[in-house]
Protein backbone atom coordinates (compact mmCIF):
# COMPACT_ATOMS: atom_id res chain seq x y z
CA UNK A 1 0.00 0.00 0.00
CA UNK A 2 1.58 3.33 -1.02
CA UNK A 3 1.62 6.38 1.73
CA UNK A 4 -0.76 8.70 1.57
CA UNK A 5 0.75 11.99 0.76
CA UNK A 6 0.34 14.90 2.85
CA UNK A 7 1.13 18.65 2.66
CA UNK A 8 1.51 21.22 5.67
CA UNK A 9 -0.59 24.71 4.81
CA UNK A 10 -0.04 27.60 6.75
CA UNK A 11 -2.86 29.70 5.86
CA UNK A 12 -2.81 33.76 6.47
CA UNK A 13 -6.25 34.35 5.85
CA UNK A 14 -5.21 38.24 6.62
CA UNK A 15 -7.75 41.30 6.11
CA UNK A 16 -11.28 42.17 4.74
CA UNK A 17 -12.48 39.93 2.44
CA UNK A 18 -9.16 37.59 2.80
CA UNK A 19 -10.71 35.24 5.50
CA UNK A 20 -14.13 35.12 3.38
CA UNK A 21 -12.52 33.65 0.22
CA UNK A 22 -9.54 31.88 1.77
CA UNK A 23 -12.19 29.93 2.82
CA UNK A 24 -13.72 28.95 0.32
CA UNK A 25 -9.94 28.62 -1.49
CA UNK A 26 -9.53 25.61 1.49
CA UNK A 27 -13.03 24.12 -0.03
CA UNK A 28 -11.82 23.32 -2.94
CA UNK A 29 -8.59 21.85 -1.74
CA UNK A 30 -10.31 19.94 0.53
CA UNK A 31 -12.87 18.25 -2.53
CA UNK A 32 -9.76 18.03 -4.94
CA UNK A 33 -7.92 16.46 -2.10
CA UNK A 34 -10.64 13.74 -1.36
CA UNK A 35 -11.14 13.14 -5.25
CA UNK A 36 -7.33 12.95 -5.86
CA UNK A 37 -6.14 10.79 -2.59
CA UNK A 38 -3.76 13.03 -0.87
CA UNK A 39 -4.29 14.97 2.32
CA UNK A 40 -3.77 18.62 3.81
CA UNK A 41 -2.53 19.90 7.24
CA UNK A 42 -4.20 23.25 7.43
CA UNK A 43 -2.60 25.55 10.30
CA UNK A 44 -4.77 29.27 10.22
CA UNK A 45 -2.33 32.30 11.80
CA UNK A 46 -4.17 34.83 12.83
CA UNK A 47 -1.91 37.54 11.54
CA UNK A 48 -3.03 40.91 9.72
CA UNK A 49 -4.06 44.44 10.90
CA UNK A 50 -6.27 43.14 14.24
CA UNK A 51 -3.11 41.08 15.67
CA UNK A 52 -1.16 44.58 14.22
CA UNK A 53 -3.28 46.51 16.50
CA UNK A 54 -3.04 43.88 19.84
CA UNK A 55 0.86 43.11 19.17
CA UNK A 56 2.13 46.24 17.30
CA UNK A 57 3.49 43.91 14.74
CA UNK A 58 2.05 42.37 11.92
CA UNK A 59 3.24 39.09 12.74
CA UNK A 60 5.07 37.41 15.45
CA UNK A 61 9.49 38.48 15.05
CA UNK A 62 9.81 34.57 14.49
CA UNK A 63 6.88 34.79 12.17
CA UNK A 64 9.39 33.83 9.28
CA UNK A 65 10.78 30.50 11.39
CA UNK A 66 7.01 29.55 11.93
CA UNK A 67 6.13 29.50 8.46
CA UNK A 68 9.45 27.68 7.12
CA UNK A 69 8.19 24.41 8.08
CA UNK A 70 5.46 23.83 5.51
CA UNK A 71 4.72 23.26 2.99
CA UNK A 72 3.12 26.08 1.38
CA UNK A 73 1.47 29.68 2.16
CA UNK A 74 -2.07 30.02 1.46
CA UNK A 75 -2.62 33.76 2.21
CA UNK A 76 -5.80 36.37 1.71
CA UNK A 77 -5.46 39.63 1.21
CA UNK A 78 -3.72 42.33 4.01
CA UNK A 79 -4.52 46.31 4.62
CA UNK A 80 -7.19 47.79 6.64
CA UNK A 81 -8.36 51.51 7.30
CA UNK A 82 -6.76 51.65 10.83
CA UNK A 83 -3.18 50.80 9.85
CA UNK A 84 -1.18 52.90 7.19
CA UNK A 85 -0.89 50.40 4.30
CA UNK A 86 2.91 50.70 4.04
CA UNK A 87 3.42 49.64 7.52
CA UNK A 88 0.49 46.33 7.29
CA UNK A 89 1.67 45.25 3.77
CA UNK A 90 5.60 45.80 4.86
CA UNK A 91 4.99 44.07 8.01
CA UNK A 92 3.52 40.93 6.45
CA UNK A 93 3.23 40.21 2.50
CA UNK A 94 6.27 42.11 1.35
CA UNK A 95 8.17 40.61 4.47
CA UNK A 96 6.98 36.82 3.44
CA UNK A 97 7.81 37.58 -0.41
CA UNK A 98 11.24 39.19 0.60
CA UNK A 99 11.99 37.12 3.39
CA UNK A 100 11.88 33.81 1.56
CA UNK A 101 13.38 35.18 -1.27
CA UNK A 102 9.91 34.42 -3.56
CA UNK A 103 11.55 36.45 -6.48
CA UNK A 104 8.63 34.93 -8.97
CA UNK A 105 5.43 36.19 -9.27
CA UNK A 106 3.20 34.19 -11.59
CA UNK A 107 0.41 35.76 -12.81
CA UNK A 108 -2.08 34.39 -15.38
CA UNK A 109 -3.97 36.97 -17.05
CA UNK A 110 -6.72 34.37 -18.81
CA UNK A 111 -10.16 35.08 -19.82
CA UNK A 112 -12.17 32.01 -18.81
CA UNK A 113 -15.68 31.12 -20.96
CA UNK A 114 -18.23 33.19 -19.21
CA UNK A 115 -16.15 35.98 -17.46
CA UNK A 116 -17.15 39.03 -18.62
CA UNK A 117 -14.57 41.08 -20.92
CA UNK A 118 -14.89 44.92 -21.60
CA UNK A 119 -13.24 44.92 -24.81
CA UNK A 120 -15.37 44.66 -28.17
CA UNK A 121 -14.99 41.87 -30.28
CA UNK A 122 -12.50 39.47 -27.60
CA UNK A 123 -12.84 36.17 -27.29
CA UNK A 124 -11.04 33.45 -24.40
CA UNK A 125 -8.57 32.79 -26.92
CA UNK A 126 -7.12 36.27 -27.05
CA UNK A 127 -6.46 36.54 -23.88
CA UNK A 128 -4.52 34.08 -22.47
CA UNK A 129 -1.07 35.56 -20.62
CA UNK A 130 1.00 34.76 -17.97
CA UNK A 131 3.06 37.57 -16.29
CA UNK A 132 6.54 36.47 -15.08
CA UNK A 133 6.66 39.72 -12.22
CA UNK A 134 9.95 40.29 -10.58
CA UNK A 135 9.04 39.86 -6.92
CA UNK A 136 11.64 41.00 -4.18
CA UNK A 137 13.40 44.07 -5.90
CA UNK A 138 13.07 46.51 -8.40
CA UNK A 139 11.01 49.76 -7.79
CA UNK A 140 10.16 47.54 -4.81
CA UNK A 141 13.14 48.09 -3.15
CA UNK A 142 12.08 49.79 0.42
CA UNK A 143 14.84 51.40 0.36
CA UNK A 144 15.64 55.66 -0.31
CA UNK A 145 15.49 57.88 2.24
CA UNK A 146 13.14 61.22 3.86
CA UNK A 147 15.08 64.20 4.64
CA UNK A 148 14.18 67.29 6.16
CA UNK A 149 10.59 66.12 6.89
CA UNK A 150 7.49 68.53 7.21
CA UNK A 151 10.46 71.59 6.19
CA UNK A 152 10.15 73.40 3.32
CA UNK A 153 13.62 71.80 1.88
CA UNK A 154 11.97 68.67 2.37
CA UNK A 155 13.35 65.54 -0.21
CA UNK A 156 12.25 62.22 -0.37
CA UNK A 157 14.34 59.80 -2.21
CA UNK A 158 12.90 56.22 -3.45
CA UNK A 159 15.62 53.82 -4.74
CA UNK A 160 14.59 51.29 -7.70
CA UNK A 161 17.04 48.30 -6.93
CA UNK A 162 18.00 46.45 -10.13
CA UNK A 163 20.37 43.81 -9.62
CA UNK A 164 22.04 41.80 -12.00
CA UNK A 165 21.24 38.17 -10.17
CA UNK A 166 17.77 39.70 -9.40
CA UNK A 167 16.71 40.73 -13.03
CA UNK A 168 18.78 37.65 -14.25
CA UNK A 169 16.89 34.86 -12.34
CA UNK A 170 13.93 36.17 -12.84
CA UNK A 171 14.32 36.76 -17.07
CA UNK A 172 15.88 33.03 -17.03
CA UNK A 173 12.82 31.78 -15.08
CA UNK A 174 10.32 33.34 -18.17
CA UNK A 175 13.03 32.05 -20.45
CA UNK A 176 12.13 28.68 -19.51
CA UNK A 177 8.30 29.05 -19.57
CA UNK A 178 8.27 30.33 -23.08
CA UNK A 179 10.73 27.45 -24.13
CA UNK A 180 8.77 24.76 -22.41
CA UNK A 181 5.57 26.04 -23.33
CA UNK A 182 6.28 27.16 -26.52
CA UNK A 183 5.18 30.41 -26.61
CA UNK A 184 6.36 34.24 -27.11
CA UNK A 185 8.20 36.12 -24.44
CA UNK A 186 7.44 40.03 -24.37
CA UNK A 187 9.55 41.74 -21.68
CA UNK A 188 8.25 45.07 -20.42
CA UNK A 189 10.46 47.79 -19.87
CA UNK A 190 11.24 51.85 -19.60
CA UNK A 191 14.82 52.19 -21.15
CA UNK A 192 13.54 55.55 -22.64
CA UNK A 193 12.82 57.25 -19.48
CA UNK A 194 14.72 55.03 -16.99
CA UNK A 195 18.38 55.57 -18.17
CA UNK A 196 20.07 53.27 -15.66
CA UNK A 197 17.47 50.04 -14.21
CA UNK A 198 15.20 49.89 -17.66
CA UNK A 199 18.45 50.19 -20.07
CA UNK A 200 20.35 47.35 -17.99
CA UNK A 201 17.09 45.36 -17.87
CA UNK A 202 16.90 45.67 -21.43
CA UNK A 203 20.37 43.79 -21.52
CA UNK A 204 20.26 41.69 -19.13
CA UNK A 205 17.01 40.06 -21.34
CA UNK A 206 19.15 40.16 -24.54
CA UNK A 207 22.12 38.60 -22.94
CA UNK A 208 20.11 36.07 -21.15
CA UNK A 209 18.12 35.16 -24.26
CA UNK A 210 21.40 34.35 -25.93
CA UNK A 211 21.18 30.53 -24.51
CA UNK A 212 17.64 30.71 -26.07
CA UNK A 213 18.33 30.78 -29.42
CA UNK A 214 14.54 29.26 -30.13
CA UNK A 215 12.12 31.73 -27.98
CA UNK A 216 10.53 34.17 -30.32
CA UNK A 217 10.69 37.70 -28.24
CA UNK A 218 9.23 40.97 -28.55
CA UNK A 219 10.50 44.12 -26.16
CA UNK A 220 7.95 46.83 -25.35
CA UNK A 221 7.96 50.10 -23.27
CA UNK A 222 5.38 50.12 -20.26
CA UNK A 223 2.69 52.56 -21.72
CA UNK A 224 2.92 50.53 -25.07
CA UNK A 225 2.51 47.61 -23.26
CA UNK A 226 -0.87 49.04 -21.48
CA UNK A 227 -2.15 49.66 -24.68
CA UNK A 228 -1.84 47.18 -26.61
CA UNK A 229 -2.87 44.94 -23.56
CA UNK A 230 -6.28 46.81 -24.50
CA UNK A 231 -5.85 46.81 -28.07
CA UNK A 232 -4.48 43.95 -29.04
CA UNK A 233 -3.96 41.02 -25.87
CA UNK A 234 -3.58 38.19 -28.05
CA UNK A 235 0.24 39.21 -28.98
CA UNK A 236 1.08 38.44 -25.36
CA UNK A 237 2.14 34.75 -24.16
CA UNK A 238 4.98 34.78 -21.58
CA UNK A 239 5.29 38.56 -19.95
CA UNK A 240 8.66 39.24 -17.89
CA UNK A 241 8.44 42.82 -16.53
CA UNK A 242 9.68 44.67 -13.43
CA UNK A 243 8.04 44.91 -9.76
CA UNK A 244 5.64 48.05 -9.91
CA UNK A 245 5.07 47.44 -13.84
CA UNK A 246 4.09 43.81 -13.29
CA UNK A 247 1.90 45.06 -10.26
CA UNK A 248 0.46 47.69 -12.53
CA UNK A 249 0.06 45.82 -15.51
CA UNK A 250 -1.60 42.89 -13.36
CA UNK A 251 -4.39 44.82 -12.55
CA UNK A 252 -4.86 45.81 -15.76
CA UNK A 253 -4.92 42.15 -16.62
CA UNK A 254 -7.70 41.12 -14.35
CA UNK A 255 -9.86 44.08 -15.78
CA UNK A 256 -9.68 42.78 -19.22
CA UNK A 257 -9.87 38.67 -17.78
CA UNK A 258 -13.21 38.89 -15.61
CA UNK A 259 -12.51 41.57 -12.82
CA UNK A 260 -10.14 41.40 -9.51
CA UNK A 261 -12.37 38.72 -8.64
CA UNK A 262 -11.07 36.24 -10.81
CA UNK A 263 -7.50 37.52 -11.07
CA UNK A 264 -4.97 34.76 -9.04
CA UNK A 265 -1.10 34.82 -8.00
CA UNK A 266 1.59 33.17 -6.50
CA UNK A 267 4.97 34.26 -4.93
CA UNK A 268 7.37 31.46 -5.71
CA UNK A 269 10.78 30.29 -4.88
CA UNK A 270 11.45 28.27 -7.91
CA UNK A 271 14.78 27.10 -6.19
CA UNK A 272 12.40 25.79 -3.40
CA UNK A 273 14.23 26.44 -0.55
CA UNK A 274 11.47 27.89 0.83
CA UNK A 275 7.67 28.12 1.08
CA UNK A 276 5.91 29.68 -1.92
CA UNK A 277 2.52 31.64 -1.12
CA UNK A 278 -0.39 31.80 -3.18
CA UNK A 279 -3.20 34.58 -3.24
CA UNK A 280 -5.51 36.11 -4.90
CA UNK A 281 -3.94 39.51 -6.51
CA UNK A 282 -6.74 41.54 -5.30
CA UNK A 283 -6.60 43.30 -1.54
CA UNK A 284 -8.85 43.48 1.04
CA UNK A 285 -11.40 44.91 -0.22
CA UNK A 286 -12.87 47.08 3.18
CA UNK A 287 -15.99 48.56 0.89
CA UNK A 288 -17.31 45.24 0.89
CA UNK A 289 -15.76 42.93 3.43
CA UNK A 290 -18.08 41.57 6.15
CA UNK A 291 -20.84 41.25 3.82
CA UNK A 292 -20.64 37.97 2.00
CA UNK A 293 -20.60 39.01 -1.47
CA UNK A 294 -16.74 39.23 -2.11
CA UNK A 295 -16.02 36.68 -5.38
CA UNK A 296 -13.97 33.27 -4.01
CA UNK A 297 -12.67 32.42 -7.40
CA UNK A 298 -9.48 34.30 -7.72
CA UNK A 299 -8.66 32.87 -4.24
CA UNK A 300 -9.90 29.26 -5.21
CA UNK A 301 -7.51 30.01 -8.53
CA UNK A 302 -4.53 30.68 -6.56
CA UNK A 303 -5.42 27.46 -4.48
CA UNK A 304 -5.14 25.25 -7.92
CA UNK A 305 -1.95 27.21 -8.50
CA UNK A 306 -1.11 25.98 -4.55
CA UNK A 307 -1.79 22.38 -5.71
CA UNK A 308 -0.30 22.26 -8.83
CA UNK A 309 3.28 23.59 -7.14
CA UNK A 310 3.22 21.19 -4.73
CA UNK A 311 3.03 18.46 -7.24
CA UNK A 312 -1.02 17.99 -7.74
CA UNK A 313 -1.42 18.74 -11.07
CA UNK A 314 -4.64 16.53 -11.29
CA UNK A 315 -5.99 18.48 -8.36
CA UNK A 316 -4.78 21.74 -10.09
CA UNK A 317 -6.46 20.89 -13.04
CA UNK A 318 -9.69 19.89 -11.19
CA UNK A 319 -9.93 22.84 -9.47
CA UNK A 320 -8.98 25.24 -12.29
CA UNK A 321 -12.07 23.16 -14.39
CA UNK A 322 -14.69 23.83 -12.13
CA UNK A 323 -13.57 27.63 -11.63
CA UNK A 324 -14.28 27.25 -15.71
CA UNK A 325 -17.13 25.21 -15.47
CA UNK A 326 -19.17 27.68 -12.57
CA UNK A 327 -18.59 30.72 -14.67
CA UNK A 328 -19.83 29.04 -18.21
CA UNK A 329 -22.33 27.83 -16.72
CA UNK A 330 -23.27 30.74 -14.59
CA UNK A 331 -23.96 28.81 -11.47
CA UNK A 332 -23.83 30.68 -8.35
CA UNK A 333 -21.88 33.84 -9.86
CA UNK A 334 -21.51 37.07 -6.62
CA UNK A 335 -22.28 40.39 -7.50
CA UNK A 336 -19.39 41.12 -9.23
CA UNK A 337 -19.89 38.87 -12.01
CA UNK A 338 -23.46 39.76 -12.59
CA UNK A 339 -25.01 36.96 -10.11
CA UNK A 340 -26.52 36.92 -6.80
CA UNK A 341 -24.84 34.26 -4.97
CA UNK A 342 -22.63 34.90 -1.75
CA UNK A 343 -19.50 34.08 -1.71
CA UNK A 344 -19.76 30.58 0.02
CA UNK A 345 -22.40 29.69 -2.48
CA UNK A 346 -20.04 30.55 -4.93
CA UNK A 347 -17.29 28.29 -3.17
CA UNK A 348 -19.54 25.63 -2.58
CA UNK A 349 -20.43 25.53 -6.71
CA UNK A 350 -16.96 24.80 -6.93
CA UNK A 351 -16.17 22.37 -4.60
CA UNK A 352 -19.25 20.22 -6.18
CA UNK A 353 -18.33 20.53 -9.69
CA UNK A 354 -14.93 19.00 -8.41
CA UNK A 355 -16.63 16.07 -6.93
CA UNK A 356 -18.32 15.57 -9.63
CA UNK A 357 -15.72 15.54 -11.95
CA UNK A 358 -13.83 13.57 -9.83
CA UNK A 359 -16.62 11.05 -9.73
CA UNK A 360 -17.87 9.51 -13.41
CA UNK A 361 -21.23 8.78 -12.11
CA UNK A 362 -22.14 12.27 -11.05
CA UNK A 363 -20.06 13.74 -13.71
CA UNK A 364 -23.20 12.28 -16.40
CA UNK A 365 -25.82 13.40 -14.30
CA UNK A 366 -27.31 17.36 -15.48
CA UNK A 367 -25.99 19.49 -12.60
CA UNK A 368 -30.28 20.39 -12.46
CA UNK A 369 -31.44 17.04 -12.27
CA UNK A 370 -33.18 16.23 -8.36
CA UNK A 371 -32.51 12.50 -9.14
CA UNK A 372 -30.54 9.67 -10.76
CA UNK A 373 -32.41 7.51 -12.77
P1 LIG B 1 -8.74 45.96 -3.71
O1 LIG B 1 -8.25 44.91 -4.64
O2 LIG B 1 -8.95 45.56 -2.31
O3 LIG B 1 -10.13 46.53 -4.29
C1 LIG B 1 -10.23 47.17 -5.56
C2 LIG B 1 -11.69 47.06 -6.05
O4 LIG B 1 -11.97 45.71 -6.43
C3 LIG B 1 -12.72 47.41 -4.97
O5 LIG B 1 -13.82 47.98 -5.62
C4 LIG B 1 -13.13 46.04 -4.42
O6 LIG B 1 -14.42 46.01 -3.86
C5 LIG B 1 -13.03 45.16 -5.67
N1 LIG B 1 -12.67 43.77 -5.34
C6 LIG B 1 -11.44 43.33 -4.96
N2 LIG B 1 -11.47 42.02 -4.74
C7 LIG B 1 -12.73 41.61 -4.98
C8 LIG B 1 -13.39 40.35 -4.92
N3 LIG B 1 -12.75 39.23 -4.57
N4 LIG B 1 -14.71 40.30 -5.22
C9 LIG B 1 -15.37 41.39 -5.59
N5 LIG B 1 -14.81 42.62 -5.68
C10 LIG B 1 -13.50 42.72 -5.36
O7 LIG B 1 -7.71 47.17 -3.83
P2 LIG B 1 -7.64 48.56 -3.02
O8 LIG B 1 -9.01 49.06 -2.75
O9 LIG B 1 -6.69 49.37 -3.77
O10 LIG B 1 -6.94 48.17 -1.63
C11 LIG B 1 -7.65 47.87 -0.43
C12 LIG B 1 -6.64 47.43 0.62
O11 LIG B 1 -6.02 46.20 0.23
C13 LIG B 1 -5.50 48.41 0.84
O12 LIG B 1 -5.17 48.36 2.21
C14 LIG B 1 -4.36 47.85 0.00
O13 LIG B 1 -3.09 48.23 0.43
C15 LIG B 1 -4.59 46.36 0.21
N6 LIG B 1 -4.07 45.50 -0.85
C16 LIG B 1 -3.59 44.29 -0.45
C17 LIG B 1 -3.19 43.35 -1.39
C18 LIG B 1 -2.73 42.02 -0.91
O14 LIG B 1 -2.84 41.70 0.25
N7 LIG B 1 -2.21 41.18 -1.79
C19 LIG B 1 -3.30 43.64 -2.75
C20 LIG B 1 -3.80 44.90 -3.14
C21 LIG B 1 -4.21 45.81 -2.17
C1 LIG C 1 -0.20 43.06 -5.22
C2 LIG C 1 -0.37 44.22 -4.27
C3 LIG C 1 0.91 44.46 -3.50
C4 LIG C 1 2.03 44.68 -4.48
C5 LIG C 1 0.83 45.65 -2.52
C6 LIG C 1 -0.35 45.50 -1.64
C7 LIG C 1 2.08 45.85 -1.78
O1 LIG C 1 -0.79 45.35 -4.95
O2 LIG C 1 0.10 41.96 -4.75
O3 LIG C 1 -0.38 43.25 -6.42
O4 LIG C 1 2.15 45.77 -5.03
O5 LIG C 1 2.77 43.77 -4.74
MN1 LIG D 1 -1.31 44.97 -6.99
Amino acid sequence: MSAVRKYKIAVIPGDGIGPEVTREGVKALEAAASVCGFGIEYETFPWGCGYYLKTGRMMPENGLEILSGYDAIYLGAVGDPSVPDHISLGGLLLAIRKGFDQYVNLRPVKLLEGAPCPLKGVSPADIDMIFVRENTEGEYSGTGAWLYEGQPNEVVIQNGVFSRRGCERVIRYAYELAKESGRKLTSVSKGNALNYSMVFWDRVFAEVGRNYPGVKTDMLLVDAAAMFMVKEPSRFGVVVTSNLFGDILTDLGAAIAGGMGLAAGANIDPERRFPSMFEPIHGSAPGIAGKGIANPLAAVWSAAQLAGFVGEKRAEKLILDAVASVLRDKRALTPDLGGTSSTSDAGDAVADAIRAAGNPFLKAIPHNSTHAS
